[in-house]
């Protein structure tokens, strides 16, 4: 690294969805200029930011708990003489703004999602400990603009985002509160840093949006993937979270033509009754999620599909529940996340009648969770004997062993050479776990390399 020489330590803990690790990122870049460079530690910090999440209320409390403890290390450090800096970042410091600073005064700054270029000029108040401390107005366009145009690429895989915000305001979310309007980069600036990631040896991004197959510049998302499709280096594209409403044709027409868009798709859909998903304000029903998902089949077969599912939405009663796992049988998912559902302040659905009980969450998600667990290990296993291409990663965790990724996202551990790394190579699968693949090169090593 050739940067400014690092003089101070920079300690980010990001909590929440991959928008909050791309945004982490992002502040760093901003902060490296004025000589911070990342620390894995707290203790001795700096400056320390908690990147939040405030999607359910146990993500929200975690901040609280792991500010008391921050707390104490900025107490340890005054002793010793130093001085550390703590900044609340992402959608609680959206959400509660200045509430923070009342609830845990150690805090010295909070600033918004849209707020992050501004985030040095924050520290700079903060240090000289006047002013006001508080920014998180909207105005993703300037947020964008206002960011290094440069990016510090970590590895072999990144993260683009290339659209913000939600203008679906599904009942239960907080989303559209938190992170605003949406709004889409224009093309010309995710095609400059996607080949300025590829410049950097990324062989594989992942598009990033609140509502990704939203995205409104030009030519919308399947437009966009189709340019990124010729930048040099990038052999595999992926995009995050879609919602169904927006899966238009032309998207799952790439999919069946794109051969560096991959077969994994993320298409939550919340729930398996009509009834729920129109309480819900999904704007789809279980018929036109199935319709789409056989559409999205016919286009390229061997789609790995993943969700999103709320057990216990207001109201929700056994016999709704039961649609959930009846879709769950019918669409076989190769991977998905099911929560519990969590009542967010200032939502609708949070005063709504009907709230369920914990119990009968808990015992919900279980049995769905079950059926889940079952879906993704009989996936994994379909892979045993197929020949897959594997983009390798990282070493693995035994000596001699290299991490690699499936084109359906399935992590690919084999014994090989570290110099894998970076590279495709075919891989015959011999075993399959709940949450991952084994095999072996399918080839020559230094033929899979050329
Ligand atoms: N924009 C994405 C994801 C939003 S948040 C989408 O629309 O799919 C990720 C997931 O968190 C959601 O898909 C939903 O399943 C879950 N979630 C959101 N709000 C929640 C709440 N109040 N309680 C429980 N789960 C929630
Ligand atoms: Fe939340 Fe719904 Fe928007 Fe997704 S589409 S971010 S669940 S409001
Ligand atoms: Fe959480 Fe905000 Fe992402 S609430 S899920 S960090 S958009």
């Amino acid at each position: 690294m050739t940067d400014t020489a690092p003089s101070k330590r920079l300690f980010i803990k990001t909590y929440g969805c991959q928008m909050n690790v791309y945004d982490s990122e992002r502040m760093a870049d901003v902060l490296r200029p004025l000589g911070y460079a990342i620390t894995e530690e707290a203790e001795g910090a700096d400056l320390v930011v908690l990147n939040t999440c405030h999607i359910r209320e146990k993500a929200a409390e975690k901040v609280y708990s792991e500010l008391g403890r921050i707390k104490a290390m900025k107490a340890r450090k005054a002793d010793a003489g130093g001085a550390m800096t703590i900044a609340v970042a992402g959608c609680v410091a959206q959400a509660e703004g200045e509430e923070i600073m009342i609830r845990q005064p150690a805090v010295d700054l909070v600033v918004g999602p849209q707020a992050y270029h501004q985030l040095p000029e924050l520290i700079a108040r903060a240090h000289r400990a006047r002013g006001e401390r508080l920014s998180a107005e909207f105005a993703a366009d300037e947020k964008f603009d206002a960011l290094p145009k440069a990016r510090h690429a970590g590895g072999v895989t990144a993260f683009l985002t290339v659209q913000e915000g939600c203008d679906k305001f599904c009942t239960f979310c907080v989303v559209p509160y938190t992170r605003g309007a949406e709004f889409s980069r224009p093309v010309g600036d995710i095609v400059a840093e996607a080949e300025d990631l590829a410049r950097q040896g990324v062989r594989e991004v992942t598009l990033l949006g609140q509502n990704v197959n939203a995205y409104a510049g030009e030519g919308g998302l399947a437009g966009l993937v189709r340019r990124l499709a010729q930048v040099d280096g990038l052999d595999r594209i992926r995009y995050t979270t879609s919602h169904p409403r927006d899966m238009d044709e032309a998207l799952i027409a790439a999919h069946g033509e794109v051969e560096a868009l991959m077969p994994y798709l993320h298409l939550p859909v919340q729930a398996g009754a009509d009834r729920v998903l129109r309480a819900m304000n999904r704007g789809h029903t279980a018929a036109s999620y199935l319709k789409l998902v056989e559409k999205i089949r016919a286009a390229r077969p061997d789609m790995a599909l993943s969700g999103d599912f709320i057990v216990g939405f207001p109201g929700e009663t056994e016999k709704e529940f039961q649609a959930t796992l009846d879709l769950v049988s019918e669409v076989k998912y190769g991977s998905a996340f099911a929560f519990k559902y969590s009542k967010r302040p200032g939502t609708p659905a949070a005063a709504m009648p009907g709230q369920v009980a914990e119990e009968v969450k808990e015992e919900r998600l279980a049995r769905l969770l079950a059926l889940l667990s079952e879906q993704q290990a009989a996936f994994n296993a379909a892979q045993v004997g197929r020949t897959l291409p594997v983009l390798f990663e990282r070493p693995g965790r035994k000596a001699g062993q290299v991490v690699g990724r499936s084109p359906y996202l399935q992590p690919v551990h084999i014994e090989g050479p570290q110099s894998l790394i970076g590279r495709i190579a075919p891989v015959a699968i011999s075993a399959s776990a709940k949450g991952s693949l084994t095999g072996s090169l399918a080839e020559d090593p230094a033929m899979a390399l050329a």
